[in-house]
């Protein structure tokens, strides 16, 4: 945890924005995986951690406005708890880690919440994410699951605050970012034709392991890196093949690294291989150059997916001009997301709270097929922690849809494209921080390039 005065700063802070009325944050708590004991690893709610810390189970918040009072809702161990689990802080001696005074048992945040509802005033809350969320707006204030109205108010306030990174957080988020770099470099180091991807996953997560950390998000680590979120690991890898390999790791505290590596199963890739490594990496560094404050994340976008359809062009797969093809839409054919997210402590750092806040501050996103995968389009600012994630992808399915519609047939030669069916798909990723004048790369530096990558092999 950070020390008490950065929770109760961040807490003071919130409530100069909202001003009124009383914020509710739902703690989240334990879920059985097959049955209730036996559970999926804890991981508490993101903006209860960033104003309250406390990473334990069973706990809700209240901060009342308009009394001036924080109120921790929990309740202390049984003896049958600290038996099977051993013993834990008092709920008093837990709050007063992140200076707050005042501790009630769990059933009064019910009666608390009541009077508040009968006297007319304002409940703040934000989006749910779990049934447990939704049971207990069902149960504290009568909201059916399904009719929830979450604060905007209090929602933009929290974006606004997370959205930018404090010193303090940097040094927790590199600290995610050079475990997750060692995955990555482990992974390069490991990788052998006729392994099983998941002998490479066992490899870069005991990365994580030995460092004291978790995992961000589920490993991707497949032969078929062209299916974007690819959980299974089943495939042998075979010689020609490329791993593609995404994985982060999360602090004890709860902050994310993500990064991504395209490795050659052999010690080189092949020459059809390195030309469309060489786009994605061109696409890469683009973005990266043209990342400083003012500069609206969609226009980073715009340039990497460009870059993308000017290499493919230069291979004879595009045609025609490649500023109109990305305004048409014809490069989300080999470029189908968004080209990076914000990053902190989730992974798509507060996807829950709704991404048209988050990256857009509230303007509309669009609807076309690729475009409305962009996950961060705003103008950048000094504190925002992003990922940068371009990738050139073959989509079988995907080819054989469009070619039948003939659709983009102007940009897309659809001949040439054939030979390339199978070839699987190529992201790079690394993490980055908006500086006062450009961008910092967090964490240590992983293979990027073709020759990187063979150097590492
Ligand atoms: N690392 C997974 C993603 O960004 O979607
Ligand atoms: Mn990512």
């Amino acid at each position: 945890m950070f020390k008490k005065e950065t929770y109760v700063n961040r807490r003071k802070a919130l409530k100069e924005k909202v001003g009124s009325g009383l914020l509710l944050f739902l703690g989240n708590d334990e879920c059985g995986a097959n049955y209730e004991d036996n559970t999926y690893p804890y991981r508490q709610d993101s903006s209860f951690l960033y104003y309250f810390g406390l990473p334990f189970a069973g706990l809700n918040a209240i901060i009342d406005i308009d009394n001036d009072r924080e109120i921790i809702f929990g309740d202390e161990l049984t003896i049958d708890h600290i038996v099977w689990m051993g013993t834990q802080p008092t709920l008093h001696e837990k709050a007063e880690l992140i200076g707050i005074n005042e501790t009630l048992p769990s059933r009064d945040i019910t009666a608390y919440l009541d009077k508040a509802v009968k006297s007319g005033r304002k409940i703040h809350y934000l989006p749910t994410y779990r049934p447990e969320h939704k049971l207990k707006l069902w149960e504290y204030l009568g909201i059916k699951p399904g009719t929830e109205m979450p604060s905007v108010d209090m929602i933009r306030a929290i974006v606004d605050m997370r959205n930018h990174k404090t010193d303090e957080e940097i040094v927790e988020i590199e600290r995610a970012c050079n475990v997750t770099a060692d995955m990555h470099i482990e992974a390069t180091k490991v990788l052998r034709p006729g392994m099983k991807e998941y002998e490479v996953v066992a490899a870069l997560e005991a990365v994580a392991a030995a460092n004291g950390c978790g995992l961000s998000f589920p490993t991707i680590a497949t032969v078929c890196g062209q299916t974007l979120h690819n959980h299974y690991h089943g495939h042998t890898v075979k010689p020609g093949d490329m791993l593609l390999v995404d994985a982060g790791a999360e602090t004890e505290m709860g902050y994310a690294g993500d990064m991504s590596s395209t490795i050659c199963a052999d010690k080189k890739f092949t020459t059809r291989q390195k030309e469309i490594y060489d786009i994605q990496v061109a696409s890469h560094l683009a973005a990266v150059a043209a990342l400083k404050p003012g500069v609206p994340f969609k226009d980073v976008y715009e340039l990497s997916a460009r870059v993308i359809c000017q290499g493919l062009k230069d291979l004879g797969i595009m045609k025609g001009d490649p500023a109109e093809a990305v305004a048409a839409g014809a490069h989300a054919m080999f470029f189908p997301c968004g080209l990076g997210h914000m990053m902190g402590l989730d992974v798509h750092d507060m996807e829950n709270l709704g991404e048209v806040w988050v990256g857009y501050d509230g303007q509309p996103k669009s609807t076309q097929f690729g475009r409305k995968s962009l996950r961060l389009a705003r103008p950048l600012e000094p504190g925002f922690v992003l990922t940068i994630e371009p990738g050139v992808y073959f989509i079988p399915e995907l080819i054989d849809y469009w070619k039948a519609e003939k659709r983009f047939e102007d940009f897309i030669d659809y001949g040439k494209l054939e030979s390339y069916r199978d070839f699987t798909g190529i992201r790079n990723e690394e993490d980055y921080l908006i500086t006062a004048d450009g961008a910092r790369r967090l964490g240590k530096k992983i293979p990027l390039t073709t020759d990187e990558v063979e150097a590492l092999r």
